[in-house]
């Protein structure tokens, strides 16, 4: 059906691989009953029969789990990596493995490999299309026009693409229904704010072994990830400085007691600089030009254009790998900056690194199981980026709550009638 190798044409002997996959996909999936929950829904209402779901996400074991759902739902699952250093090798060819799923991911790959990977998964024909970040969604729109109209629609995981999906939209190139999926609460409540902050603080500690204790730490971007971060250094016994350019944003850092300063002050402050804003340039050469030795540089936003390395590059006389993702590059002066899995999110990209913890993938991939239903059996929605209806929120949400043991009161009758009226004064 496709010209292009899975990943497992491409190698012998992936026995191995399979059998740690697997491994990790079983504990995963052992730890996240929201998507157990569905897994019996779908296999009942076979939601995806005669559907194929293109997809482009961080390749690991909680994606795994999410994509082994959307088979058992019925769907033909073809995947590929949303980043060229996040795939975990051996989750990549247990997928693979599974006769309703094909895996173009692979880690450690070029840029162009990359775009192979993109281009495999829509010579399958998808119906239906899963992205984290927009480039599947974005490569069928630009180079595959004739393709677009058998897609029923799409969602997609993360701020950076949906920014893209609402430019796309505003130019009138949009020309299916895509869910921003990242906008719901049950995602960015706890995915952006709770897991970007605990894997990428572990991240960084694993890859560095360094201590957060007393360190001065500085944030850029105090948007959902940028606060996460924020809290949960703070809660390692750091000094925290956000830097913001949204007034609003800036104020809330303040009250919440971090200090907020502009990045050409905090440059000669930090011992480790965290970068969050889904936007590019923030460290740049006027800001090295400042660092002390040693700092460590991380980005958490979604592409490496955050850490201007070319720019690093220039400055540096000398650059050398000094831990397994930690490369340093030394200045004229002697001072040595270290640059963080070459500026791709840390998270996931860092050698170590294991993405957000098992039961935040739950909720977040919870949340693009009910959206992917919802785009095929309620096929109303226009071409365009549509916010997630809340009652699939609450719908998740009270899947967790239970499979938790948690119970919450209801309205009684007067209280909703209360809530619904205006005529209750004083
Ligand atoms: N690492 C992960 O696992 C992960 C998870 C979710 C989202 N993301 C990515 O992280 C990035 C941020 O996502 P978010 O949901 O926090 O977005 P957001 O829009 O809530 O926050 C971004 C913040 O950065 C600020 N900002 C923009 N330019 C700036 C600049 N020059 N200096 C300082 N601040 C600036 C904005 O004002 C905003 O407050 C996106 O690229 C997103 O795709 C990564």
């Amino acid at each position: 059906m496709s010209i292009y190798p899975t990943i497992s044409d491409s190698v012998d002997n992936v026995d191995n691989y399979i059998d740690t996959g697997r491994q990790k996909i079983d504990w995963a999936a052992s730890n996240m009953p929201i998507l157990s929950f569905l897994r019996e829904q779908f296999i009942r209402e076979m939601p995806f029969q005669g559907q194929c779901i293109g997809v482009a996400l961080h390749v690991e074991a909680k994606t795994a789990v999410l994509l082994e759902l959307l088979a058992e739902g019925g769907a033909k699952v073809v995947v590929t990596g949303c980043n060229p250093l996040s795939t975990h090798d051996d989750v990549s060819f247990a997928l693979d493995a599974n006769p309703m799923i094909s895996s173009y991911a692979a880690k450690g790959i070029t840029d162009e490999e990359y775009y192979k990977g993109i281009e495999a998964v829509i010579s399958h024909n998808p119906t239906l299309t899963l992205d984290d970040g927009g480039d599947l969604i974005f490569a069928l729109h630009e180079d595959h026009e004739e393709k677009i109209k058998s897609v029923i629609g799409g969602c997609e995981e993360t701020t950076t693409g949906v920014h893209r999906l609402k430019s796309m939209e505003a130019e009138g190139k949009l020309k299916y229904p895509v869910f921003a999926v990242n906008d719901t609460p049950m995602k960015r409540l706890f995915d952006n704010i709770h897991g970007t902050g605990e894997s990428t603080i572990l991240s960084i500690a694993v890859t560095t072994n360094f201590s957060w204790a007393g360190k001065t730490v500085v944030v850029a971007g105090y948007g959902y990830c940028g606060r996460g971060v924020a809290k949960k250094i703070s809660g390692q016994n750091a000094r925290v400085i956000i830097t913001e350019v949204d007034p609003l944003r800036g104020l809330e850092a303040y009250m919440e007691g971090y200090e907020v300063m502009p990045m050409l002050q905090a440059a000669h402050r930090g011992d480790v600089f965290i970068t969050t804003t889904g936007n590019c340039d923030i460290l740049n050469k006027n800001h090295f030009e400042l660092m002390r030795d040693g700092v460590i540089l991380a980005n958490a936003g979604h592409f490496d254009v955050e850490i201007n390395i070319k720019e690093l590059e220039k400055l540096a006389t000398s650059e050398r790998m000094v831990r397994d993702g930690v490369r340093e590059y030394q200045l004229r002066d002697g001072r040595r900056i270290n640059v963080l899995a070459s500026g791709r999110l840390v998270n996931l990209a860092s050698p170590l690194s294991l993405g957000h913890p098992i039961e935040i993938m739950d909720q977040s991939f919870g949340m693009q199981a009910v959206c992917m239903r919802e785009m095929v059996v309620n096929p109303t929605y226009g071409p365009g980026v549509h916010s997630v209806p809340m009652e699939l929120d609450a719908q998740v949400a009270e899947i967790k709550l239970r499979s938790e043991g948690i119970e919450i009161d209801y309205l009684s009758e007067s209280q909703d009638n209360y809530l619904r009226g205006s005529e209750f004064g004083t």
